[in-house]
């Protein structure tokens, strides 16, 4: 091994040495030392979300977070290539904030069952439906829906940007936890139209008074954890303190201690000192916040991995860099429009 890459794998196995085998660190650190290299030459930079694998993660971004977070790197760097390891409505959203850069993806698999539960048309028909209401799109929707939209939120500040509109009513897309998550947050009854399109009834709909408007997206991730998950942690490791995205469903986050995003969850382990915590959200996450907290015990029961930022490798990485691929390009008109959106989510902070 050159010196470069003995000093990185002796770096990620006193992190990682007891979550990776050591076998598997050192092929990943010669595979990353190769990125950092290429990095440096090429003027990129990486973005590494918070859900990247443990040895991606603590080896080449330059920066890591949680959408919001990674949002505003995207807008500030001067660097002339951008290379987002996360999924591809993020690596769009950096595109959309910074167009003059090349936004490289190193996968074109890294999809988001958010985002693709929802078009543009799907969009203008709810605008139809519902004229004048407002529209306020998770950042987990592909720059078309952004377009469509009034402004983004992330699961950061979704509950902040309802309050901030101050509207009478407002449609809330797509994630249908998130959603009723910020409607119980907010205070705000929240209906769940049919696709089928009808006419707005003005108030009233099912001779029910409501502010919030949804969708029924979900993550596949998220909605698989469960209340008797809880439970059975609970039973077995009594002083467990539960820490749960605010994509899982509202009886989840209720049964939960802590709900909030990626990032609000690795400050939580790192601010507030508990034994033991359990993580529901994307399991690489886990790995990374014991890899940063030695003295916690994580409460390994997970293995929901999130097949879409799973896409996102050491290898593939390296060739995005090698071959300048994948290039995410935008229609100019769409960009501006979807920048709107996104612009008015970071003017409120
Ligand atoms: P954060 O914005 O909390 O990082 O979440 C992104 C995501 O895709 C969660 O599943
Ligand atoms: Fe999308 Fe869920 Fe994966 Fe996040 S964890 S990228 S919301 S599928």
């Amino acid at each position: 091994m050159q010196t470069n890459t003995t000093a990185l794998y002796e770096r990620l196995q006193s992190k990682l040495g007891r979550i990776v085998p050591e076998f598997e660190l050192q092929i990943k650190a010669e595979l990353a030392e190769r990125i950092n290299r290429l990095k440096k030459e090429r003027n990129a930079v990486i973005l590494g979300h918070n859900y990247m694998e443990p040895a991606l993660f603590h080896s080449i971004p330059d920066f890591t977070g949680d959408s919001l977070e990674l949002c505003r790197k995207a807008e500030a760097t001067d660097k002339d290539i951008i290379v987002f390891c996360g999924v591809r409505f993020m690596a769009e959203t950096a595109k959309i904030l910074n167009p003059a850069k090349t936004v490289l993806i190193p996968s074109p698999k890294a999809g988001c069952s958010l985002a693709e539960s929802i078009t543009a048309a799907d969009v203008r028909a709810l605008r139809e439906k519902y004229p004048g209401v407002p529209v306020i799109s998770y950042v987990n929707t592909y720059a078309e829906v952004k377009a469509e939209s009034d402004i983004c939120c992330t699961s950061g500040n979704a509950a902040k940007v309802v309050e901030h509109l101050g509207a009478e009513r407002v449609i809330f897309l797509p994630d249908e936890y998130l959603a009723k998550n910020v409607a119980k947050e907010t205070g705000k009854r929240i209906i769940f139209p049919s696709r089928t399109p009808r006419p707005a009834s003005s108030l009233k709909q099912g001779g029910l008074q409501y502010e919030m408007i949804g969708w029924h997206g979900r993550c596949e991730v998220h909605e698989q954890f469960t209340v008797e998950d809880i439970r059975n942690v609970r039973r077995q490791v009594p002083d467990v303190v539960v820490l749960a995205h605010p994509e899982c469903s509202p009886e989840v986050v209720a049964a939960s201690d802590f709900s909030g995003s990626t990032s609000a969850l690795v400050r939580y382990v790192r601010e507030v000192k508990a034994a033991r915590y359990l993580l529901l959200t994307e399991c690489s996450m886990g790995d990374n916040i014991a890899a940063e907290n030695p003295e916690r015990e994580m409460v390994r029961l997970c293995s929901i991995r999130c097949p879409h930022m799973n896409e996102i490798t050491l290898e593939d990485t390296l060739s995005a860099l090698e071959q300048t691929r994948y290039v995410v390009e935008l229609d100019e008109e769409l960009r501006r429009r979807a920048l709107r959106s996104v612009e008015r989510m970071t003017e409120i902070g």
